[in-house]
């Protein structure tokens, strides 16, 4: 279950520009649902149908399959195997899908499609009765309008902009139709949800209006965090024993120093982010907090039968290098979602001679898809390691997820704020002490 950001109102509002950017800020899947209706509207009009007859559309719906698929985070729309995404956005179709919009039959058609890609993911949903009828239980709801006037001056401003010849006042024309279209049809009209926020955008900038939505998620976000299920007591009871145990023998080989004992995380819920420099690093920073933490390892690990084991029983969870594993982050995130901490060495993989590496993307990702913060971790000591070497292990203030200043989610946005981990952990190796 992820977070559910519905955004409804009237056409050309500017609901699918805001939408984007906010899915990109967030990390969230951004459904347009209007491309359902239009690919509808599409079949419609090529099948010869009159798009506002029931009795010849409804017929039309058992030979109609349509799918959304996300080719490098863009929505494409598949009908029966086309990918029409283009073909769906002229004024013909346009006021097409806004007739079959208004077909019962129609809506109920796209319902599951709508709700199920709403169960899956974070998403936020454009339409005109996501907060009503598709998604009423979402945790953010926002209602955009803006005047007719406005908006038909911005889509007149897109469409000139594409170097269409087009005319204002046919399109104010279409815009004031389509609103009536859609706000007097009998089933699902285009109504304010009584929890949505209205937020009328004819004085506002898009920045302004993706600024005032993005204060509305991380709120909602943070209130799924307060709401975490408890960690059942067995889970922590047994990690706190395993720990006191598993931490005797390191004790006793090696000399560890612990620093920075005051920036040590008092809560679950975070990142702990280390250099990696040996094996037993997860060690090292467990004997330090007692907050049950769960363990990103590499999947070579979880090969070996004792080993899977003992990884498992810690919460340990295998990620493919090197390959943006998805099902990877996915885990970790539940974990930390349900009060687990996430230990884990950006670097990705163990630094011999204790230089410190580049950070993979998705340290970054997690930390701002989960709003969490990063606490870093350096692990140092001098040469080889052999019996009673000195052993430092600081703790460094935590990394805000704010200050991470991420614009997106894009993989280079989250190198970069992955490099600015991985520069405050650096700050806390010294090898030659
Ligand atoms: O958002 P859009 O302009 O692409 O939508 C095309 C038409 O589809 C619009 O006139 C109304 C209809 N629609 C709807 O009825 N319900 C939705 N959730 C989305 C769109």
């Amino acid at each position: 279950m992820g977070l559910n950001c519905a955004l409804d109102g009237p056409s050309g509002a500017g609901k699918s520009t805001i939408a984007k950017a906010l899915a990109e800020r967030f990390g969230f899947v951004y459904v347009d649902t209007g491309a359902l209706y239009r690919s509808i509207g599409l079949f419609a009009v090529r099948s010869g149908a009159n798009t506002s007859s029931a009795e010849e559309v409804v017929p039309l719906l058992k030979d109609i399959a349509v799918e959304l698929k996300y080719v490098d985070g863009a929505q494409r729309v598949i009908l029966n195997g086309e990918d029409v995404s283009d073909k769906i956005r002229t004024p013909e179709i346009s006021m097409a899908a806004s007739n079959v919009s208004a077909i019962p039959e129609v809506r109920e058609f796209l319902l599951d499609l709508q709700r199920n890609i709403a169960a899956k993911n974070d998403i936020i949903m454009d339409g005109r009765d996501i907060g009503t009828v598709i998604l009423p239980d979402a945790e953010v709801k926002v209602f955009m309008t803006a005047s007719a006037e406005e908006r038909a001056r911005r889509r007149f401003d897109e469409l000139t902009a594409k170097g269409q010849k087009v005319d204002y006042e046919s399109i104010l024309k279409d815009i004031n139709q389509r609103d009536y279209n859609d706000s007097h049809r009998e089933t699902s009209p285009l109504i304010k949800a009584k929890d949505a926020v209205e937020l009328d955008t004819t004085k506002l900038s898009i920045d302004e209006v993706v600024d005032k939505i993005s204060e509305m998620i991380k709120k909602a976000l943070k209130e799924e965090q307060k709401s975490y299920r408890k960690i059942p007591a067995i889970r922590r009871w047994f990690y706190a024993i395993l720990r006191f145990i598993i931490s005797i023998p390191f004790k006793i080989i090696f000399n560890i120093k612990y620093e920075g004992t005051e920036n040590v995380p008092q809560t679950g819920s975070v990142i702990l982010a280390g250099n990696h420099r040996t094996w037993f690093d997860p060690i090292l920073i467990a004997i330090k907090v007692k907050y049950i933490s769960s363990y990103m390892a590499k999947a070579e690990l979880f090969k070996y039968f004792p080993l899977n084991l003992i990884i498992r029983a810690v919460h340990g969870f295998p990620t493919r290098r090197n390959s943006g594993d998805v099902s990877a982050l996915s885990l970790a995130e539940k974990y930390i979602r349900n009060g687990y901490n996430l230990t884990i060495f950006p670097e990705g993989t163990r630094s011999r001679n204790g230089k410190i590496g580049k950070a993979k993307s998705g340290v970054a990702y997690i930390a701002s898809k989960c709003g969490v913060p990063v606490y870093p971790v350096g692990i140092s000591y001098k040469g080889h390691l052999k019996f009673r070497r000195k052993i430092t292990v600081r703790f460094g203030k935590p990394i805000m997820p704010e200050e991470l200043k991420l614009e997106s989610m894009s993989k280079t946005d989250l190198r970069a704020a992955g490099e600015k981990i991985m520069s405050k952990i650096a700050l806390l190796v010294n090898n030659d002490e």
